[in-house]
């Protein structure tokens, strides 16, 4: 593909951080962990992040924190990655579907508040695409029904709500440090959170239980981050501003050359910095080629594209029952209509120039 929909930019600084790592010896959890925790945390403008080794992992991890269980419900978007509703499952607790807002695709409060049932404990709200979730109306909604608040931040590094960075939106925040994020660790995540007693119950959960070495006062896991990972991490930490700035800018471009195609450009929340890990634009029911159409030729062009995401959570098959009763109509017509374009830093200037002059070519 002439333009990938997405390419992790790491060059020799990471090449050496890693290098350093393997030859100290020090491989696993370490000194590079803790600097690195300590840095996301000053980034997001909260007091902890505990490194973990995904995304998943800091979710199921958060989501234990908060004392969910078998019997408890928590209600996610139906339209997101699998792992913010699958992290849920793990904990033995039912995902319950809201649908979310037709402009900017985050969680509907509405629709959340629709669905708070008794055994409701916990609320997963997600910045997609990397626009921050609607903050304010959550919170007001989590403290009235005594719902610990999640940030599913996986794609949203550096993104900003009213001046709040994504990670401090919430209760907890999580995050994903995979290849195609706004920065990247290989595989990783973070967890943040301005609360003491939940950074130490995560640290617990994510290190075998362990209070002291051998001494285990809970089943946990081994989701530990690696001193591998983190060297990955504090290289890019100190870029990801500058692909943030590149990936705003692209953003930019492409709003105003591809106006007036037809094609309805990401909309954008007042008071609220969107890192575009994604610039997912909606294809109309009308267009000449149709969604998939459109997409099959971008490609013939050279042009990758991706549909983030095909099947609304509450659609997929393994949550036949689950979602059965779900009505998420927003969901269900984004699935059919979204196409993300390329927007990340390593797209040029005549990248972009070439992408839009390829969508008007076949409008
Ligand atoms: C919204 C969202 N949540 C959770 C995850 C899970 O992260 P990971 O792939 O690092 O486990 C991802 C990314 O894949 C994501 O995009």
């Amino acid at each position: 593909m002439k333009i990938p929909v997405a390419r992790p930019l790491v060059g020799d600084e990471e090449v050496e951080a890693v290098a350093d790592v393997l030859r100290s010896g020090m491989i696993a959890q370490g000194s590079v962990v803790t600097e690195f925790e300590s840095r996301f945390a000053d980034y997001c403008g909260v007091s902890h992040a505990v490194g973990v080794n995904s995304g998943t992992a800091a979710l199921h991890a958060a989501l234990l924190t908060a004392g969910v269980g078998p019997g408890d419900s928590v209600v996610v978007p139906a339209f997101t990655f699998f792992a913010t509703a699958s992290s849920v499952s793990m904990c033995g607790a039912t995902p319950l579907f809201a649908d979310v807002d037709p402009q900017t695709f985050n969680i509907d409060p509405d629709s959340v508040e629709r669905l708070i049932r008794p055994d409701t404990r916990a609320v997963i709200a997600v910045d997609l695409f990397g626009q921050p979730f609607d903050a304010d109306a959550l919170r007001a909604l989590s403290d009235d029904h005594d719902l610990i608040l999640i940030e599913d931040a996986a794609q949203a590094h550096g993104a900003e709500y009213h001046g709040k960075r994504a990670g401090s939106l919430a209760d907890i925040g999580c995050f994903s440090f995979y290849p195609t994020k706004n920065m990247t660790t290989g595989e990783g995540g973070m967890v943040t959170t301005d609360d003491d007693a939940l950074a130490e119950r995560v640290r617990l959960l994510i290190n075998h239980g362990q209070s002291q070495k051998y001494l285990h006062s809970a089943v946990g896991y081994n989701y530990r981050m690696t001193n591998i990972a983190a060297a990955i991490g504090l290289v890019q930490l100190g870029r990801v501003e500058g692909f943030n700035e590149r990936r705003i800018k692209n953003a930019r471009y492409l709003d105003r050359h591809l106006a007036g195609t037809g094609l309805a450009t990401p909309y954008t929340a007042p008071g609220v910095r969107h890192v575009y890990h994604q610039y997912v634009v909606k294809v109309p029911a009308d267009y000449p080629l149709g969604r998939d159409g459109f997409m099959n030729a971008l490609a013939d062009a050279g042009v990758g594209t991706a549909v983030h995401y095909p099947i609304p959570i509450n659609r997929q098959p393994v949550y036949e029952n689950e979602g059965a009763t779900a009505t998420c109509p927003v969901s269900d017509d984004l699935a059919a209509s979204v196409l993300s374009l390329p927007v990340h830093p390593a797209v040029t200037d005549e990248d972009l120039a070439y992408i839009c002059e390829a969508v008007r070519g076949l409008e």
